[in-house]
C-alpha cells in the first residue's frame, strides 16, 4: 500500500539471483508499489544482467506494476519479447548509438498499451527530450551513471525535475530517481519532486523481510 509520499520501485538487481521470482513477493509484502527489472546487455551499458525469458518468468510473482528499465543497445532488435513479457511500464536508456531509433521504440511501446519511459544518465541534458515529449509517459532521472547497482548518490541530478515538468509543460509525467537512493538522499529526492524512488541496495541489502519493510518505510518518509 503506497499510502502518501513517492512510489516506491525494488530494483531486483540488488536481489539473490538464484531466487527472483520469491525477491518480487517478498519486495511487494514488504510495501514496494512497483518491480524495477533492469536488462542490461553488455551494449547499451558495459555490465549484462538478464533477458525476456527471465522478466517472463517473473511477471507471475508480481502483483502490481512491472518496470523493465531496457539498457540496451539496439532497441529493435529485442523490444517486442520484452513487450511479450506483459510489462506496465518500459523505460528506455538512449546512448549515443539509439537516440535515433528512440521514437520509433516509444510508439511501438505505447501502441501495446504499456507506458513508455526514458532514462537520463547524469550528463545528458533534459532539452535532449524534446522532440520525445509527445510519446513519454515518465521519465527516470539516472543519480548515477547506469549500468550498476550500489553506486554513490549523485545529487546534482535532482534539480532535472524541474526542467522535465517546465519541459512537459501541462502534459501529466511521472518522474522517477534512480540509483543510489536509500534513507539518507531519499529525503532530497523526495524534495526534488520526484514521483517514484527505485531501491535496489537499500532494500535488498536490508537483509530480512522486517528489513526490507523498514527500508521502504525510510524511502517514502513515512
Ligand atoms: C543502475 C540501475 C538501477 C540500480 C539501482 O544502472 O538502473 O536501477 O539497480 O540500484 P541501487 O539502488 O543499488 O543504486
Ligand atoms: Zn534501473
Amino acid at each position: 500500500m503506497s499510502g502518501s509520499g513517492p512510489q516506491i520501485s525494488a530494483s531486483i538487481l540488488a536481489a539473490d539471483f538464484s531466487a527472483l521470482g520469491l525477491a518480487c513477493e517478498a519486495a511487494e509484502r514488504a510495501g514496494a508499489d512497483r518491480i524495477h527489472v533492469d536488462v542490461m546487455d553488455g551494449h547499451g551499458v558495459p555490465n549484462l544482467t538478464f533477458g525476456a525469458p527471465l522478466c517472463r518468468d517473473i511477471r507471475p510473482h508480481i502483483a502490481g506494476p512491472m518496470e523493465l528499465h531496457l539498457m540496451i543497445a539496439p532497441f529493435g532488435p529485442l523490444l517486442p519479447s520484452f513487450i511479450a513479457t506483459k510489462p506496465e511500464t518500459i523505460i528506455l536508456h538512449p546512448t549515443a548509438s539509439t537516440w535515433g531509433d528512440l521514437k520509433d521504440s516509444l510508439v511501438q511501446i505505447s501502441q501495446a498499451g504499456i507506458s513508455a519511459g526514458v532514462s537520463l544518465d547524469p550528463d545528458v541534458e533534459v532539452e535532449r527530450l524534446r522532440p520525445f515529449v509527445p510519446f513519454l509517459d515518465l521519465v527516470c532521472v539516472m543519480t548515477v551513471v547506469a549500468g550498476f547497482g550500489g553506486q554513490t548518490f549523485m545529487p546534482g541530478p535532482l534539480a532535472k525535475a524541474h526542467e522535465v515538468r517546465a519541459l512537459f509543460g501541462g502534459r501529466p509525467v511521472a518522474i522517477e530517481f534512480d540509483g543510489g537512493v536509500d534513507a539518507k538522499s531519499a529525503p532530497s529526492c523526495r524534495e526534488a519532486g520526484g514521483d517514484i524512488l527505485v531501491a535496489g541496495t537499500a532494500i535488498f541489502g536490508a537483509g530480512s523481510a522486517e528489513g526490507y519493510r523498514d527500508a521502504i518505510r525510510a524511502l517514502r518518509g513515512n
